[in-house]
C-alpha cells in the first residue's frame, strides 16, 4: 500500500463510520503508524508502507472507527503550540481553552512591572495544558496545580517533566483549593483560573458520543446543576486570591450570566469574554 492510497483506504473507513473530521484523522493516524510529520507524509505519496506499518495503520483506523479519539489513539495533543501526552485519564486539551490561557497572560503581561513574581493557581489541572502554557509564556511564575484524579495528575507531572517545567508548576491532588486554604494560604495569589466540569444534566445528552464514552465523566460532568464547582471555587477563590488579584474560568455554551451570578460580594471588574466564534467563553473577575 502507499501512502496516497493509504489515506484514500483510511478516509472511507472513517467516513463510513462517521468519525468528524475523517481526512485530519486519516493523515494523523498515518502519521503516527510511519513515524513522520505532515510534510514528509504529502511530499511523498507514492512511498510504500512496510508490511508492519501497514498493518499498525490499518488497526489504529479501525480502533477510531470505534468513536475513540484520535488523541487517545496517538497518545498526543497540541495546545498552545506544546505538545502533550494524553491518555484516557485526562480531558484531551481544546483549542478554545486556549483563550482562557490568553486572558490570563494579557491581565499579567497589562499590570505586571519587569521582574514582578506572579503566584497562580490551576484548578482541575487535567493533563496541565494550562498551567503548563502560563508557565512557558511567564518565567516569573509559581504555578499550584490541583485535581482530584491522582491518574490525571501522573499525566500532568510526566508533561510538566517533558517540558522541562517542573521546577515552576507544582501538581497537588486536592479538591478546589481546599488543602490548599486549609495549609493558611490566604491572599497569596495573583490568579486563580480554571477550566472546571460543566456539562449539566441536561446537556449531556448533546454530548458527543467521542466525549460521553470515552473521556473521563469526571471532566466534563458538572456536578449537581452542573455550575456547582463555580458556586464552591468562587469563595475559595476570593480567600486564597491577594486584593486585586483575578479568578478566570471557562465556561459553557450560554453560562455567562448565570456564572456571573455566583461570583457573590467582593469582586470588581466582572467581564465575560466571547470566543472566535462570539460564544461567551471566559468569566474575569477581580477581587475588590
Ligand atoms: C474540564 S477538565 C480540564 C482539564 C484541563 N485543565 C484542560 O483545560 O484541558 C476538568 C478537570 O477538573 C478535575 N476535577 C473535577 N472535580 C474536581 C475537584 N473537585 N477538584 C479538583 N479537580 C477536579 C477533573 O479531574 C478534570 O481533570
Amino acid at each position: 500500500m502507499f501512502v496516497r492510497e493509504a489515506l484514500r483506504t483510511g478516509l472511507q473507513m472513517l467516513k463510513e463510520s462517521a468519525v468528524p473530521s475523517p481526512e485530519l484523522a486519516a493523515e494523523l493516524l498515518l502519521m503516527h503508524a510511519l513515524g513522520c510529520d505532515r510534510g514528509r507524509l504529502h511530499s511523498h505519496p507514492e512511498q510504500a508502507l512496510s508490511q508492519e506499518a501497514a498493518e499498525l495503520y490499518l488497526k489504529l483506523l479501525a480502533e477510531r472507527t470505534t468513536g475513540k479519539p484520535t488523541q487517545y489513539i496517538t497518545g498526543r495533543q497540541q495546545f498552545w503550540g506544546l505538545d502533550f501526552e494524553v491518555t484516557p485519564d485526562v480531558l484531551i486539551p481544546r483549542p478554545e481553552t486556549e483563550h482562557l490561557v490568553e486572558a490570563v497572560l494579557e491581565l499579567a503581561r497589562g499590570g505586571a512591572k519587569t521582574g514582578d513574581l506572579f503566584r497562580v493557581a490551576d484548578v482541575g489541572a487535567g493533563s496541565g495544558c494550562i498551567a503548563l502554557a502560563l508557565a512557558s509564556e511567564l518565567p516569573n511564575t509559581e504555578i499550584y496545580a490541583t485535581d482530584i484524579s491522582p491518574a490525571a495528575l501522573r499525566v500532568a507531572a510526566q508533561n510538566a517533566a517533558r517540558l522541562g517545567l517542573t521546577d515552576r508548576v507544582k501538581f497537588k491532588e486536592d479538591d478546589l483549593l481546599t488543602a490548599f486554604l486549609a495549609e493558611g494560604q490566604l491572599a497569596t495569589l495573583d490568579f486563580v483560573v480554571s477550566n472546571p466540569p460543566y456539562v449539566g444534566p441536561a446537556e449531556t445528552d448533546w454530548v458527543q458520543r467521542e466525549v460521553r464514552e470515552f473521556e473521563p465523566r469526571l471532566a466534563w460532568e458538572g456536578p449537581g446543576d452542573g455550575n456547582e464547582i463555580y458556586r464552591r471555587l468562587f469563595p475559595q477563590a476570593h480567600s486564597a486570591l491577594k486584593p486585586g488579584g483575578c479568578v478566570v474560568v471557562e465556561i459553557g455554551y450560554l453560562k455567562g450570566e448565570s456564572v456571573k451570578s455566583l461570583l457573590g460580594a467582593g469582586w470588581t471588574q466582572v467581564k465575560v469574554l466571547p470566543d472566535l466564534a462570539g460564544i461567551p467563553r471566559v468569566v474575569i473577575a477581580q477581587k475588590a
